[in-house]
């Protein structure tokens, strides 16, 4: 994996979030979040229409998951460039590396907003889920576009809204009837949820330079393998609604996580829980 040092303190916080305890949590739970994301990423992989020979950069690629899949797509003669700012994912995505061997794949530790790619040395971008974590999303995309060739192509998933997407809202609302109101969140902030608004989408790839912007819905369900208190556990521990909870302990906790079983329990089949999830394929060209 090349060592390269994180470009711009302007993420420095999302630096932190994601090398500290979250970043350690997704290696962890690797092959159970690759199982629940990997919808996402062939939908978004379809639509960048990949050949061959084509080099690629996956942005914010975690674990790799995505990276290899691409590699496999684009085959020897082309390349894949996994870019992510979190050491413990980043570790994780070496250490499978190292099992595959493949060549014509590397991972660089690198703010995706400020790495030095190659001008125009690249035929598309990738991302699963990585690109709503920018402070100054439209410099992002700027340092993205001056990546691709002319003509080549931007294709990334991103989640629609909070209320739309009820594997969150739904224990989220159910936690919520024991803890503190959060604070609002606001739409701008980098977060989960901060490539929601269509317009907004738009008017940032438009602004760093790209065109034939279209942005297409993805609905489905997200499904989480396991009992329901492992799904639960699960819940608890990873995503949105386990910052929620890591605000408190004792017996709110607890009381919280009870509430929270009994509303995922209806969208539970005994093997597995459903729940709808509703995200954006975006596509573009440099
Ligand atoms: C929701 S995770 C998705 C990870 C992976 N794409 C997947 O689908 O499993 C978001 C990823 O974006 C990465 N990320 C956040 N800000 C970044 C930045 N400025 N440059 C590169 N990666 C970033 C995080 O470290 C994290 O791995």
């Amino acid at each position: 994996m090349d060592q390269q040092v994180s470009g711009a303190d302007i993420n420095a916080d999302q630096v932190d979030y994601w090398s500290g305890q979250t970043g350690e949590k997704w290696a962890e739970g690797q092959d159970k979040l690759d199982a629940m994301l990997a919808p996402f990423g062939k939908a978004a992989m379809e639509a960048l229409d990949l050949k061959p020979g084509d080099h690629v950069v996956d942005v914010g690629c975690g674990c790799g998951d995505t990276s290899f899949e691409l590699a496999s797509r684009v085959g020897p003669m082309g390349s894949v460039l996994g870019v992510d700012v979190s050491a413990p994912m980043l570790q994780r995505a070496g250490e499978r590396l190292g099992d595959a061997a493949l060549g014509h794949l590397r991972f660089a530790m690198a703010d995706a907003s400020a790495f030095g790619f190659e001008p125009e040395g690249t035929d598309a971008v990738f991302s699963r889920f990585g690109v709503m974590f920018f402070r100054n999303p439209v410099e992002a995309f700027t340092n993205l576009k001056a990546a691709l060739r002319t003509g080549g192509r931007l294709g990334f998933v991103c989640w629609r809204s909070l209320d739309q997407n009820m594997w969150v809202s739904l224990p989220r609302e159910a936690a919520l009837k024991h803890l503190p109101a959060p604070e609002p969140v606001n739409p701008d902030e980098p977060g989960p949820f901060a490539f929601a608004d269509a317009e907004k989408v738009t008017d940032i790839l438009r602004d760093a330079g790209f065109h034939g912007i279209v942005l297409e819905r993805f609905d489905t369900k997200v499904r989480n393998n396991g009992s329901l208190d492992e799904v639960t556990e699960f819940v608890a521990t990873m995503g949105p609604v386990s910052r929620l909870l890591d605000e408190v302990e004792g017996e709110v906790r607890e009381r919280a996580i009870d509430e929270v079983r009994d509303a995922l329990a209806s969208h539970h089949d005994g093997q597995a829980l459903r729940l709808n999830a509703a995200a954006w394929i975006v596509t573009a060209r440099a």
